[in-house]
C-alpha cells in the first residue's frame, strides 16, 4: 500500500501589510504631510471633517472631486504589484488607510480601508447604505433612497473607524507585518504597529522612516516603495521572512 504524505499547507503563514500614501506616491497621488502634501495645500477643516460639511458640503464634494479624478488618471505602481506576488505563497493582508483603489487594481484578493474608499458614495442618514460613484464627480443633489445628500464614503477627523475591528482581527492572525510609506501620524490606524506581537518580524518600508522607535523586531528599510517593496517581497519568497 502506498503511503501518501499529508499535504503540508505552505500558505499557512499570514502577512499583514499596512500601507499609507507614500505606496501611492509613485504613482503620482500626493501624500499627506510631505513638503508637496495634500495639506500644506488644504486645511483639513474645511475639507475633512463634519463641521466642514456642515458649513460648506459643496466646497467638500468638490475637494473629493478633485482627488477622485485625480486617483482615475493614476495607475498601481511596482509596489502594488510586488504585494500581489506576496500571494503566491502567502495568505495576505492588506490593511490601507489609503482611500485610493490601486491595491484593487494591482490585483491584492483582501484590502480592508480603514479611512474609507473614495469611489464610494455614502448616505448621510444611514452610514451602511453605500453606492459606487461611477465617473469622477458626487454632486450636490445626489440622493440617497431617503431623499438625502450622499456624501463621500471616506472617514474624516473626529469621525470613528468602523474596520479598526476588522483590521485588530487579521493582525492578530499575523505571522509578519509589512508597514509601507506612512508617517504614523493618525490613530487610531497607526496603533497597528504598535499593537502587533513582539515576536512577529516587521518592516517597515519609508525614506523617512528612521523616527520609529520602541519597536521589536523591527528592520527599517529607507527606501521609497516602489523599489523597497520588490526587494522585500523577493526577499520573502525565496528565503521566507
Ligand atoms: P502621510 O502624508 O502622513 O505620510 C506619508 C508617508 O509616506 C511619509 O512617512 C513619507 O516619508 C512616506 N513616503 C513618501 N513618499 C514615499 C514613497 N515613494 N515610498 C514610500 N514612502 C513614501 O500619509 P499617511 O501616513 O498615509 O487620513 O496619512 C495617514 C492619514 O492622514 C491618511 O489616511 C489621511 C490623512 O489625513 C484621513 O484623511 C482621515
Amino acid at each position: 500500500m502506498e503511503i501518501v504524505p499529508p499535504k503540508i499547507n505552505i500558505m499557512a503563514n499570514t502577512i499583514v501589510v499596512f500601507t499609507g500614501a507614500g505606496i501611492s506616491a509613485e504613482s503620482g497621488i500626493p501624500t499627506f504631510r510631505d513638503s508637496d502634501g495634500l495639506w500644506c495645500n488644504y486645511d483639513i477643516n474645511e475639507v475633512a471633517t463634519p463641521e466642514a460639511w456642515e458649513r460648506d458640503y459643496k466646497k467638500v464634494l468638490e475637494f473629493y472631486n478633485q482627488r477622485r479624478k485625480n486617483i482615475m488618471e493614476t495607475e498601481p505602481n511596482a509596489a502594488h504589484y510586488a504585494l500581489v506576488k506576496l500571494e503566491e505563497k502567502y495568505r495576505v493582508f492588506v490593511i490601507t488607510q489609503n482611500i485610493d483603489d490601486l491595491h484593487e487594481r494591482a490585483g491584492s484578493t483582501n484590502v480592508i480601508h480603514l479611512h474609507g474608499e473614495i469611489f464610494k458614495a455614502r448616505s448621510t442618514v444611514d452610514p451602511n447604505l453605500k453606492y459606487d460613484i461611477k465617473g469622477y464627480e458626487l454632486n450636490p443633489g445626489e440622493l440617497c433612497k431617503y431623499g438625502k445628500q450622499l456624501r463621500p464614503d471616506v472617514v474624516w477627523f473626529g469621525e470613528e473607524v468602523p474596520m479598526m475591528s476588522e483590521a485588530y482581527r487579521v493582525l492578530n492572525l499575523s505571522d509578519c507585518l509589512i508597514v509601507i510609506g506612512t508617517s504614523l501620524q493618525v490613530y487610531p490606524a497607526a496603533y497597528i504597529i504598535y499593537n502587533a506581537s513582539p515576536n512577529i518580524p516587521k518592516f517597515i518600508i519609508d525614506p523617512q522612516a528612521s523616527q520609529v522607535n520602541n519597536i521589536k523586531n523591527l528592520k527599517i528599510i529607507c527606501k521609497k516603495a516602489g523599489e523597497g517593496t520588490p526587494e522585500l517581497v523577493d526577499y520573502i519568497l525565496k528565503n521566507g521572512f
